[in-house]
């Protein structure tokens, strides 16, 4: 069925139905339709998620679309390699004796942080607080009145954080994304309105959506050891078992369309008003698409990719950044981990719409390096 009716909306189920309806332009992204289900109507939350990438059409979006995409090309993203590996051993090694640990908190938090304070030169200490703002102001996806006051206060404490970085890099630029940003302003290719927002979407989409995956992930494989044995044994799956147990395992469980006017998506009439909500977690199960969805299979051949990242003009630009992230989380854990196996359920906030991940604790044998 590639279409359900919900108290929430007109839940988008198939695999091709969701290519329609995110590739569909007459569909609008529809922040200001969330932030006022949370009762943010107006205010500098409000302003600024509305005018920013993720909420915007036409040229004013390909415009900051163009002016983000040197930042983000696989071979620039890839420079970040080798740094984040040699991170990511030391911290492992560190936990090797335990024989235990919390996927978040050794690395769900702290590296796509780490990755954005190196992308950013912002210092290391702010992590914390950077993956505390990523949390709280993406609460604005759950639709709830409850989330208000920490949305609102989140997202006055980011925009001052914003604001002291730029002001830090314009007055020392360097060959960070703030003062690449930067310098796309001077040359008019972005106005400072867009450079502040672009990098609060930044912080926001960066960060808590890869905690979340990467936990995801690890959760996968660990209720798989028959996997883990199969990559351990053959690390040139890496690529590969990121992409299906992210396919398996959305974090991004749906993402949102709203029709403002009467429409119509794959033959279904759609009244103005109508929220779509573009079911991920169901779609990367369309066994029209993935045989056997039910199985995790890090050998699969997959002729289409699982949609976590979405399709279409709003296609996420981290992409790469974040697939990198977990393949280089993977292979340290593989080198290090003999087995691994669950030792709790994963505890996380904001399903249905976007997990954010809080606990995963696994047990692991150590492997002889
Ligand atoms: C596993 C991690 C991630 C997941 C699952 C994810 C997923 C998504 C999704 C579903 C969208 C919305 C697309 C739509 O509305 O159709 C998006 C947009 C976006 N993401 Fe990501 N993302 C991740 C990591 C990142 C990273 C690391 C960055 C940047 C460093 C990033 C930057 C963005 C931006 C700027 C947009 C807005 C693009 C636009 O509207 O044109 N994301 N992402």
């Amino acid at each position: 069925m590639p279409f359900a009716r919900s108290e929430r909306g007109l839940e988008v189920l198939s695999y091709r139905c969701c290519e329609d309806v995110l590739r569909d332009p007459g569909l609008a992204v529809g922040f200001e339709e969330m932030l006022e289900a949370c009762g943010i109507g107006n205010g500098p939350a409000h302003a600024s998620l509305s005018r920013n990438i993720n909420n915007i059409e036409g040229e004013a979006h390909a415009r900051q679309r163009r002016a983000i995409a040197p930042y983000f090309q696989p071979a620039r993203v890839e420079t970040m390699r080798q740094t984040l590996r040699r991170a990511l051993e030391k911290r492992f090694v560190a936990t090797r004796e335990l024989g235990r640990c919390d996927i978040v908190d050794l690395v769900g938090r702290w590296l796509p942080t780490t990755s954005f304070c190196m992308m950013a030169e912002a210092p290391f200490e702010d992590r914390p607080f950077i993956w505390r703002m990523s949390d709280e102001v993406q609460r604005f996806f759950q639709m709830k009145t409850s989330e208000r006051g920490v949305v609102e206060r989140g997202f006055g404490e980011l925009e001052s954080y914003v604001d002291s970085l730029i002001a830090a890099r314009r007055a020392e630029p360097g060959d960070d994304l703030i003062s690449f940003l930067l310098a796309e302003e001077r040359s008019s290719a972005l106005s400072m309105t867009e450079v502040r927002d672009l990098v609060v979407i930044l912080v926001l989409a960066s960060t808590d959506t890869t905690n979340a995956q990467t936990a995801c992930v690890f959760k996968a494989l660990a209720q798989h050891p028959e996997q883990w044995r199969a990559l351990r044994s053959d690390p040139t799956l890496i690529p590969n078992a990121v992409l299906e147990a992210s396919r398996y395992e959305p974090g991004v469980w749906a993402m949102t369309r709203v029709a403002r006017e009467p429409a119509e998506v794959t033959g279904v009439p759609l009244e103005a008003g109508t929220h779509l909500f573009v079911d991920f977690i169901a779609a990367n199960r369309d066994p029209d698409v993935f045989p056997s969805p039910d199985e995790l299979d890090v050998r699969r051949q997959m002729k289409r990719p699982p949609l976590n990242w979405s399709v279409g003009r709003h296609f996420c630009p981290g992409r790469p950044l974040a697939v990198l992230e977990m393949e280089e989380t993977l292979r340290v854990a593989l080198r290090q981990w003999e087995t691994v196996e669950l030792e709790g359920d994963l505890e996380s906030h904001g399903a249905p719409y976007v997990i954010s991940a809080e606990r995963l604790p696994v047990r692991f044998e150590p492997a002889i390096v």
